[in-house]
């Protein structure tokens, strides 16, 4: 029973047996574009207009504020992932830098992170591709919406995740070729927005520019808002590139690849969602496009602009599975990574013939089209955010903790400022984490005791698992 504190042996990758060993065949540019295809997606196209409705025009500090924490823990990811390319990101530093009890959390919170994160962006491309189908077909289908919009359950949605799985289980390298197509896609998109939105800039829009203060607050309806409310939320938009540390193991060159695709992804990525933000506030007011599931589109159309509208909910609806695929992508190693550990059941850990693991693709696909069928986008964005800041947090401790003990070890990218860094990934963490609304601090806090009551049940029924 004291086994809950044992260390993964440093460098695990290097005894994996050959039948559990993933293929090396991703370099920077596809980990770059996995990056961005992970990053910008939900978060910038939806998640606006609820990040609008809690902060006001002030939803920009939200992002600058958000960005930033984000910038902090990428820089930790990425001497992290330099230092242990191995499938499973944050896992793996905890299991190998903390003990066994650390990792377990970590991977039940990223579990739960990458699960929700495919569920929400699947919710999130519904919201722009119902319109366009209804369009279409000339056919109104509230019905086929999620409950949240009035209808039964989120068809669209569960459709891509199911064509995301078919993508995925073709294998990885072709995979990550049609992501980097579609990124182009998603990235013309919000320039072309940037270009036809930013000339109707009014300062007006911006007054007042804190309707709603700046720490998390309850209103007189119950709801909670502020900047910092909106920026726990819209933190949604910034992660991803850690889905990119999970795929270290499938990197030919992990020393130089990993930190490009990491920062160089994320910097891209602060750079255009400020501008988005600033360009969509200063077009509208606020309240007329805050909570809609397709924000971005109506704005546009609100503007006299109903060819760009369309042509914008048509790129999101072509691109935005790129984000369901690298969550589903890190979901399915995180899984992969665990099971092989024996913290799941192994058979988990098998690898078909092309080198992707089908069971744990199969198994995640069923659960996350549940969800996705049947709750509300800001719900599932809010405890994805949950688990994520925990991941985050665990990373940049790992991080320190390596520099206190083995400053010396020759490390192949060392996080600038480091202890400026560091500490500012972990206390921004935790402070958007209490800046949560309260309901998702409590389902994460009943995801975790439940994770706890598993592992322990694990742990009684067996022997320390060896690297
Ligand atoms: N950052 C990703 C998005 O915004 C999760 O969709």
């Amino acid at each position: 029973m004291n086994n809950w504190r044992q260390r993964k042996p440093w460098p695990a990758a290097d005894n994996v047996p050959t039948e559990h060993r993933l293929t090396a065949t991703l370099s920077w540019p596809h980990l770059m574009a996995l990056g961005v295809g992970a990053i910008v997606g939900t978060g910038i196209l939806t998640l606006i207009g609820v990040g609008a409705a809690k902060a006001g025009p002030g939803v920009i500090l939200a992002f600058v504020i958000a960005g930033a924490i984000c910038a902090c823990a990428a820089l930790a990811y990425a001497e992290m992932a330099t230092l242990m390319p191995a499938a499973g990101g944050a896992y793996t530093y905890a299991y190998i830098v903390i003990g066994e009890w650390a990792a377990w959390l970590v991977g039940w919170s990223l579990i739960l992170e990458y699960s929700l994160v495919v569920s929400a962006v699947a919710v999130g491309w519904s919201g722009y591709a119902a319109p366009l189908l209804q369009e279409g077909l000339g056919v109104a289908m509230q019905w086929m919406q999620g409950p949240e919009l009035g209808g039964l359950i989120n068809l669209p949605a569960i459709f891509i995740i199911l064509v995301v799985t078919a993508l995925l289980l073709v294998g990885t390298k072709e995979s990550a070729s049609v992501n980097a197509m579609l990124v182009v896609v998603k990235l013309t998109a919000l320039l072309v927005f940037i270009a036809v939105v930013l000339p109707l800039f009014q300062a007006e829009h911006f007054q007042p520019f804190l309707p709603f203060g700046f720490i998390k607050t309850p209103g007189a309806d119950g709801v909670e808002r502020g900047v910092m409310a909106a920026a726990a939320i819209i933190f949604f938009a910034f992660y991803g590139f850690d889905a990119i540390a999970t795929a270290a193991e499938e990197t030919r060159n992990p020393d130089r690849d990993l930190a490009l695709g990491i920062v160089g992804s994320m910097l891209i990525c602060v750079a255009i969602y400020v501008v988005v933000a600033v360009a969509a506030l200063g077009a509208l007011d606020y309240q007329r496009f805050a909570d809609s599931p397709e924000p971005l589109a109506l704005i546009l159309r609100e503007l006299g602009k109903p060819t760009a509208a369309r042509w914008l909910a048509a790129s999101a609806v072509i691109a935005l599975p790129t984000v369901v695929l690298a969550f589903f992508y890190g979901q399915s190693r995180i899984f992969f990574a665990m099971a092989r550990d024996g913290l799941l059941p192994r058979g988990l850990a098998k690898v078909s013939p092309r080198g992707t693991p089908v069971r744990t693709s199969v198994f995640t696909a069923v659960i996350v089209s549940i969800i996705a069928g049947v709750f509300p986008l800001a719900d599932i964005a809010a405890l994805a955010n949950a688990g994520t800041l925990l991941a985050f947090c665990v990373v940049a401790v790992c991080m320190l903790l390596l520099r206190h003990q083995q400053p010396e070890m020759p490390r192949k990218f060392s996080a600038p400022f480091v202890w400026i860094t560091g500490p500012v990934a972990i206390l921004g963490c935790l402070y958007l984490f209490i800046s949560l609304p309260s309901t998702t601090q409590l389902y994460f806090l009943i995801w975790n005791l439940i994770g706890f009551a598993v592992y322990g049940v694990y742990r009684l029924r067996q022997p320390a698992p060896q690297g």
